[in-house]
């Protein structure tokens, strides 16, 4: 029997997974100057979080979560976004009683059982951001340009930030109403999904990705047209602050996002590089989510990045730089190994990365390792090298050669790092 990965998850490995150590890296920066602390929360949670968080009738909760009964007799889902989880800890830790705003990042799998293909995966990561506290437009900008910022130092250009306001519990049920007066005149012939959603929830017929659905609903209301006066004024303060920084983005009228807890802005950063999975990032503002879920009133925005997405932006443009061991210690004889092992451990004490031969073959096959291992220098110590105190070092890449008294092969080495 031969075993393999299941549909849709991935196993990460070197050389891409330096490019995934980089990017989180440079996240961790990135979230530190802008004051987010990390926030790790369960993978597993009671299912009740993610039907309630993210809406009966989406397509997640319908159609892609991991659900099961455990042996307690609990239906548990293994989670497939980071936001509801956020907000269950905080609504449970009581976390709106400290200093506001409270800003966390998390970074992890998230599963869905959607169907695999470019881009798309069943087990997949996320690096996601959520502020509590601020229902001021200065909040949604410094999430946007946080996510900017993020982006372009993991080294992507040329994405597309997309953004829309999609209301509040105000003007929404307006837009809901004219929805369903412009899809109930063809309602028959939308997919059963969007028919069942026509009531309870029409915006996500907006969402539908059957291709006649797409077409029907061509020239359907335009969300932007129903904003109430106050959703209006908020989504113009951030456009206006967007401007005089000169953060590039396009107006897109049409997002409304697969996700029913966000209210007024939506975004959504895209590659044209990425075939028909093209949202590298996404989020928006979900001020009703702290309070459905039992807590206070709570303003709060957020995104998530999808990492296989933007890793796969990043090979397509760098060369990935294969990390390689400075330096190979070669040894014949048993003294000569000991001496050899309290090198490597000297070096590896300074921060090089050094290699032991494990136990003595012949000289040519661990010199054949070195190279194969891509190692910059060979350090060559025998029987005779041992007796005059020397070792014999040789440079891979160069092909130089030359010795180096053992009492000066830290310092050697120091040297050429
Ligand atoms: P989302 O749009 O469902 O939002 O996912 C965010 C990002 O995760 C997507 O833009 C995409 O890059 C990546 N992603 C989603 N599904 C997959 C998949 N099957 N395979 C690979 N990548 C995927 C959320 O999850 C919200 N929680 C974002 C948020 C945070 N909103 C407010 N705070």
């Amino acid at each position: 029997m031969k075993y393999a990965a299941l549909k849709g998850m991935e196993d990460i490995l070197s050389p891409d997974i330096a490019i995934w150590q980089a990017v989180e890296a440079k996240a961790r920066d990135i979230f530190a100057r802008y004051g987010f602390q990390e926030i790790r929360v369960p993978v597993l949670e009671s299912t009740d979080i993610f039907i309630r968080g993210i809406g009966q009738e989406t397509d997640i909760v319908e159609k892609e979560m991991y659900t099961f009964t455990d042996k307690g007799g609990r239906s548990v889902t293994m989670r497939p976004e980071g936001t509801a989880p956020v907000v269950r800890c905080f609504v449970e830790k009581n976390l709106h009683t400290l200093p506001s705003p409270q800003k966390f990042y998390y970074m992890g799998q998230m599963y869905r059982y959607e169907r695999p293909q470019k881009g798309r995966f069943r087990q997949f990561y996320q690096i996601g951001a959520e502020a509590f506290g601020v229902a001021a437009p200065a909040m949604d900008a410094e999430i946007i340009m946080m996510l900017a910022n993020l982006l372009e130092a993991a080294g992507l250009s040329g994405l597309n930030f997309e953004l829309n306001s999609i209301g509040c519990a105000e003007c929404r049920p307006v837009y809901r109403q004219a929805l369903r007066d412009f899809f109930g005149g063809k309602l028959q012939e939308y997919c059963p999904d969007c028919q069942r959603r026509y009531e309870a929830n029409p915006l996500r017929i907006l969402d539908c990705k059957v291709p006649r659905c797409i077409e029907l609903r061509q020239g359907s209301p335009s969300v932007p047209d129903y904003l109430c006066d106050a959703c209006r004024t908020h989504f113009d303060g951030l456009l206006a602050i967007l401007d005089s920084f000169e953060v590039p983005y396009t107006l897109n009228p049409n997002l409304v996002r697969g996700l029913d807890y966000y209210t007024m802005t939506t975004f959504e950063v895209t590659s044209e590089h990425l075939g028909a999975q093209k949202a590298v990032a996404a989020g928006g503002r979900y001020d009703r989510l702290v309070a459905e879920f039992g807590g206070p009133d709570t303003h709060a925005i957020g995104f998530a990045i999808g990492m296989e997405r933007i890793v796969t932006l990043l090979k397509e443009s760098s060369q990935t730089e294969l990390r390689a061991p400075k330096v190979f210690v070669a040894t014949l004889g048993s003294e000569a190994e000991m001496e050899g092992i309290k090198i490597v451990e000297m070096l590896r004490a300074k921060g090089v990365w050094a290699e032991q031969s494990y136990g003595s073959t012949s000289l040519k096959s661990q010199l054949r390792r070195a190279d194969r291992i891509g190692a910059e220098f060979a350090l060559i110590i025998g029987e005779n090298e041992l007796k005059a105190g020397k070792a014999q070092w040789k440079n891979m890449k160069k092909g130089e050669q030359g010795e180096v008294p053992l009492s000066e092969v830290m310092q050697f080495f120091m040297e050429e790092c």
